[in-house]
């Protein structure tokens, strides 16, 4: 089947949802719970399609689709006719036709998600595609952040890392400029370019990591991804040095900020093993909230959210 709209349900990006959207469906999480599933979809089929590793997002979308009742097949890159040189769109029709109602797809190139949901009849997900956005991380991540406080709108947030090569980083900012959070990026020119862009415009950007966490209610870190670094030539000595988050920064913040990574974490690298652990990490309940919010995702998604 060929469509020009993407199907119904799907859910792409955080960039063209409204506030309101964005809300309902952080509502709806809040009232989702693994550990006392709902059989709100009973009988349906989720895909898990998946052509780029992860820990986080497969596992947590699977919990989620069985813990509402769902049967789940997962579909990986390696092992699968992918490798036989199968397109994204026949992959799609196959997975389509052996009675998939939903599918979940992570891919490396950004836009993925959307041109299957342009020419499917089921729901796409995106859980994550290429340098262009993981928007049930952000969703994951405001949801945390609303956990211990009030409201998104004012908060100081500070971004720092590789944000240039960073979907998180896009969805994110996508997301908390929509609650009027303010933001600062920081990072070197390689991870963070001066060029005015969609990507910058509207935040404020430094390259000095005190600037950017002193009295942050939110620091948010992120990991070099020496996967997306082909011809980027940068001393890791040099960025641990400027760059990396210890707990004498973290003290620059305030006294109840929380920190926050999307995973995975690299250990002395972006961060020390003291703040990785320390009392103000919300990381771990991060990875966890990402069960109840991939529930409510998926159930509005397949038209349950009620
Ligand atoms: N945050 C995140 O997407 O982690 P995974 O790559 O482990 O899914």
């Amino acid at each position: 089947m060929i469509t020009t709209e993407p199907a119904r349900g799907s859910l792409l990006a955080i960039e063209p949802m409204d506030a309101r959207q964005i809300s309902r469906l952080l509502q709806l999480a809040r009232r989702m719970n693994p550990d006392r599933p709902r059989p709100l979809l009973r009988g349906k089929r989720v895909l898990l399609l998946f052509y780029e590793p992860s820990t986080r997002t497969r596992s947590s979308f699977e919990i989620a689709a069985k813990s509402l009742g769902a049967m789940t097949t997962l579909v990986l890159s390696s092992g699968s006719s992918i490798e036989k040189g199968e397109s994204l769109l026949d992959t799609g029709y196959t997975l389509r036709a052996v009675g998939a109602d939903v599918i979940v797809i992570r891919h490396p190139q950004a836009g993925a998600p959307l041109l299957m949901a342009s020419h499917l009849d089921i729901p796409v997900i995106n859980a994550g595609d290429g340098m262009h956005e993981h928007p049930t991380q952000a969703l994951l991540d405001a949801y945390t952040i609303l956990r211990h406080k009030k409201t998104l709108k004012g908060l100081r947030i500070a971004i720092i890392g590789d944000i240039y090569h960073s979907r998180v980083a896009r969805s994110w900012m996508h997301l908390l400029s929509k609650f009027q959070a303010q933001i600062t990026l920081c990072g070197p020119p390689e991870f963070l370019p001066d060029v005015a862009s969609e990507f910058v415009s509207g935040v404020h950007i430094t390259r000095t990591i005190e600037d950017a966490i002193r009295a942050a209610d939110v620091v948010m870190v992120l990991r070099v991804q020496k996967e997306r670094l082909a011809g980027v030539k940068i001393s890791l000595q040099d960025y641990i040095s400027r760059y990396q988050l210890t707990l004498a920064r973290l003290k620059l913040a305030r006294r109840d900020a929380l920190l926050m990574h999307p995973g995975p974490i690299i250990r002395g690298l972006e961060l020390t093993w003291e703040v990785a652990d320390c009392p103000q990490s919300a990381i771990v309940e991060e990875v966890k909230n990402g069960v109840p919010l991939r529930m409510a995702v998926l159930a509005a998604a397949l038209g349950k959210a009620n």
